[in-house]
């Protein structure tokens, strides 16, 4: 059985995957727009892997005989700039999520939560290569600049991204 804090806690982190589904599915139609569909396909697999997230806390607090509480959706970001800051963007979003898992773990610990510790460090290890292919990505951009042969060359790169969802 969940503890009052830590139910509330995981429900508001449902919000903030679902929150981050929007932010990327946003970057992914302002890609699309600009006729960059390989960007456009990895940030909406990206969405689809934020959805699976929020299903999984969502799972996870039934399952120990909580109730999830589904509250409103902030409106994501919309003006968008060129590639380069919209994967800064994304990786700066990363780094905020791994810092709620990791306040999500430490409460875990405060309120001797074992099986929802168990469960976060499914999290703790997503979060690092969450971090790592956004920053990659970040680096890449970084190296081509202006160069709009080797930007059509990473769009095809990123076309290649299939949905795998998380077990
Ligand atoms: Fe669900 Fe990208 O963190």
């Amino acid at each position: 059985m969940l503890s009052k804090k830590m139910e509330k806690a995981l429900n508001e982190q449902i919000n903030a995957e679902l929150y981050s589904s929007y932010l990327y599915l946003a970057m992914s139609a302002h890609f699309a727009d600009q006729n960059l569909e390989g960007f456009a396909n990895w940030m909406r697999i990206q969405a689809q892997e934020e959805l699976a997230h929020a299903m999984k806390f969502f799972d996870h607090i039934i399952e120990r005989d909580g109730q999830a509480k589904l509250a409103a959706i902030k409106g994501p970001e919309s003006t968008f700039k060129a590639p380069l800051e919209i994967f800064q963007a994304a990786f700066e979003h990363e780094k905020y999520i791994s810092g709620r898992i990791n306040d999500l773990v430490t409460l875990a610990i405060k309120e001797n939560d074992h099986a929802s510790n168990n469960f976060l460090q499914w999290f703790v290890g997503e979060q690092v290569e969450e971090e790592a292919t956004a920053n990659g990505i970040v680096q890449q951009l970084k190296l081509i600049g202006k160069d709009a042969a080797a930007t059509f060359h990473l769009d095809i790169e990123l076309a290649k991204r299939i949905f795998t969802p998380p077990v």
